[in-house]
């Protein structure tokens, strides 16, 4: 089949060949259960955790903070209702805005639905939030602002960088959805005081179906998905090896 290059980057990306050649004997070779004990279990855990520490590294997170997912998404969904589950007690507010993407947009919708208020932040022509309005919109009862760092329609980067002050200050949770971001603007998460951030290998040249949330340690938040303990005991499912491995392969934090 003859190779299509488009330019539509922000719906997908094709799979860069060396990220491809690094996955392959994950599907093959070493395509043990990584929570097998025995050799190829042992292997495919190691890659796994060499995958962790990479993109730990490179949010300026500890590889004990991030989580591998099934797709920007999922991290999307993982994050919000996460955070909501776990600190009902603390507060039923959650603020975002109203150009999210439809994984953040449906998820605070289904929380509505289950008692939880949310304040949907408008955004000017250019696509971007008001600071003030955010800070206006923050009461006693907010857990989450959940803000995306880039916009997949129309490109418009938020001010990730004031809205983890103003959010640090209320000491309230910042989630940002960096699924377009990543790849193309450099993030660190201390410096940006995001507490979760959300990205999908799909948008820089990895496979698609694989995904991950960085969570701040001691941030509580429950997991959305039961069954076996894997991934700290918040995301049950065997991992993705041969996904995990091509989204180290072409993660890149930034330009
Ligand atoms: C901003 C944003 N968030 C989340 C997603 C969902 O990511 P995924 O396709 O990996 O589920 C996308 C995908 O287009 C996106 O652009």
């Amino acid at each position: 089949m003859e190779k299509i290059r488009y330019f539509d980057h922000a719906a997908t990306t094709y799979v860069k060949e060396d990220v491809l050649k690094e996955m392959l004997p994950y599907f093959e070779l070493n395509y043990g259960n990584p929570s097998s004990i025995y050799t190829i279990g042992r292997e495919s855990k190691r890659a796994i955790e060499v995958a962790r520490e990479r993109v730990a590294r490179e949010l300026g997170a500890k590889p004990k903070e991030i989580y591998f997912t099934g797709c920007g998404s999922e991290s999307d969904n993982l994050a919000i209702k996460g955070i909501a589950y776990a600190n009902r007690k603390m507060g039923n507010h959650i603020i975002t805005t109203k150009i999210e993407h439809n994984a953040v947009l449906e998820t605070c919708e289904i929380l509505e639905q289950e008692g939880f208020r949310v304040t949907y932040l408008g955004v000017d022509e250019k696509g971007k939030i008001s600071l003030e309005e955010l800070e206006n919109a923050i009461n006693e009862n907010t857990i989450l602002i959940s803000i995306m760092t880039a916009n997949n329609e129309i490109g418009t980067i938020q001010p990730i960088n004031q809205i983890g002050e103003i959010a640090k200050k209320h000491n309230v949770s910042f989630h940002t959805d960096a699924v377009q971001a990543i790849g193309n603007i450099r993030i660190d998460v201390e410096k940006s005081n995001i507490d979760l951030l959300s990205l999908s290998a799909h948008k820089f040249y990895g496979p698609k179906g694989v995904g991950a949330l960085y969570v701040r340690q001691g941030i509580n938040f429950k997991k959305i998905q039961n069954g076996g303990h894997q991934e700290k005991n918040k995301r049950a499912g065997t991992e993705n090896v041969a996904g995990i491995v091509g989204l180290r392969k072409s993660y890149k934090n930034g330009i």
